[in-house]
């Protein structure tokens, strides 16, 4: 359950009280981070086993890759967290689900990462440069690092911390 570094880093950013989204939260790690922080946090996965609702966490299992509605439809949050997930195709509607000024934290691996073992596929393996790319025009960029981590394991990633124009 130990939280990004990256994220830890940055989580300052994120104003005392703005409305969290872990999306692909996995065993909510950055949900319970963010919760211990004093936010509302809504975690969505498809597995949510590895999630407990509380008064600060909603817990939302849904499925982000089937063609289901969006189950966010209509909300936005004060700032979004990404970690170890990518799935191209919700890059617009999860800009769209942050307010303005909302901050996003995002990580995860890139390519090169296929030497290090798993994930190894280019679908889930952002491209040089991709996350700035992705940002550009939208976003003012905080930070921002491509490169080779050695913990939790060896990988590489692309890690960017923006907030929305
Ligand atoms: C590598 S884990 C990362 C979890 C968490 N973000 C973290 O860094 O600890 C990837 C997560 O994406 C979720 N996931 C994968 N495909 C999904 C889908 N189609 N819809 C919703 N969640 C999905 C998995 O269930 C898993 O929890």
């Amino acid at each position: 359950m130990t939280p990004s570094s990256w994220v830890t880093a940055w989580a300052g950013l994120v104003p005392p009280g703005a409305t969290v989204l872990d999306l692909a939260a996995g065993n909510g790690r950055h949900t319970a981070f963010f919760a211990g922080r004093g936010h509302r946090v809504t975690a969505v996965d498809r597995d949510v086993s590895g999630l407990s609702p509380s008064d600060a966490v909603e817990v939302i299992q849904a499925d982000l890759e089937d063609g289901s509605p969006w189950p966010l439809a209509g909300r936005r949050f004060g700032a979004i967290v990404v970690t170890n997930y990518l799935h191209r195709p919700l890059f617009p509607v999860l800009f769209d689900t942050l307010l303005p000024g909302g901050i996003l934290l995002y990580e995860t691996f890139m390519e090169g990462n296929e030497r290090f073992g798993k994930p190894s596929r280019p679908d889930f393996l952002l491209k040089d440069g991709e996350l700035l790319e992705r940002v550009r025009g939208l976003f003012s960029v905080t930070a921002y690092e491509a490169r080779m981590i050695s913990q939790p394991k060896m990988a590489m990633v692309q890690r960017i911390a923006a907030r929305l124009l």
